[in-house]
């Protein structure tokens, strides 16, 4: 198959769920559910992984031990140490049991002013630390409608992947998640989805070639639900999903994994 000049034929990536938690769920619910989640048999169709609150690293690390089940961060310091209060590094996450790391996610771009230099200083942070960045890309609901997908996802790209270099680039996940589809219930159309991830793997080809394009796992995110989720997955460039609202209950997040 010919993408925008990208050809994709033989290709076999990753499919990969992650679910992010956002700031939600007790020792006790992490525990519950990450056991739950464990005993799972569909957690081998998909490499699974969960993005907690740092506070609950350790127990859903623990609780995953044994299992499939990868745990992850929600943000990370673009530091290493010192008088950072309120900051945790890289290395403290993977200490704690994570060995991924949500870089960029559209609420920390928002909410807390995150800049596409700040991202990019936090991916090659976690580079660094061996977590794996997942690091979050998308559009307003203002540049969507006015046609300007493709000019925010190539800046974002090439400004939060900076410096990288091609082996980087295919071993961390990126993940496209139009900001109107976050948590509001509206949901890209299937053909919009691929047409934004095919743009991304265009992208990435331009920069740091084809073959890397061809490896580097892009991820869906923005009101994914179990009614959805087989129709975004059945894409030929969507390697799998970044699920939020779903994600919190066993039961939604299994159905996810068993489409
Ligand atoms: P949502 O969140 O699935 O609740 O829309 C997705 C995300 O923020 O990663």
């Amino acid at each position: 198959m010919e993408t925008k000049g990208v050809t994709m034929q033989h290709v076999s990536r990753p499919k990969v769920i992650i679910g992010n938690w956002k700031m939600n769920k007790t020792v006790a619910e992490t525990r519950s559910f990450v056991s739950g989640l464990g005993l799972n048999s569909v957690v081998r169709t998909f490499q699974v992984g969960l993005a907690v609150p740092y506070t609950m690293i350790l127990t859903a690390a623990e609780a995953a031990r044994g299992t499939a089940i990868s745990i992850g961060a929600q943000n990370c310091s673009d530091h290493d140490e010192g008088a950072f209060t309120g900051e945790i590094s890289c290395h403290m996450l993977k200490d704690a049991g994570a060995s991924f790391v949500l870089v960029g996610h559209s609420e920390r771009r928002q909410l807390f002013h995150e800049t596409n230099a700040l991202v990019n200083r936090k991916v090659k942070k976690s580079i660094a630390a061996t977590l794996k960045p997942v690091v979050c890309i998308g559009e307003t609901e203002e540049q969507h409608l006015s046609g300007k997908i493709e000019n925010v996802l190539h800046d974002q790209i090439l400004h939060s992947l900076k410096g990288l270099n091609p082996s980087e680039v295919e071993h961390l996940i990126l993940a496209y998640e139009p900001i109107w589809a976050i948590g509001t219930g509206k949901t890209a159309t299937p053909e919009n989805i691929q047409f934004a991830h095919a743009y991304c793997r265009k992208v990435i080809a331009s920069e740091w070639g084809k073959d890397t394009a061809e490896h580097t796992v892009i991820l869906y995110g923005g009101s994914v639900k179990p009614e959805n989720a087989a129709m975004i997955l059945e894409q030929s460039d969507v390697d799998g999903l970044l699920v939020g609202g779903a994600s919190l209950s066993l039961e939604s997040f299994n159905k996810i994994l068993n489409v």
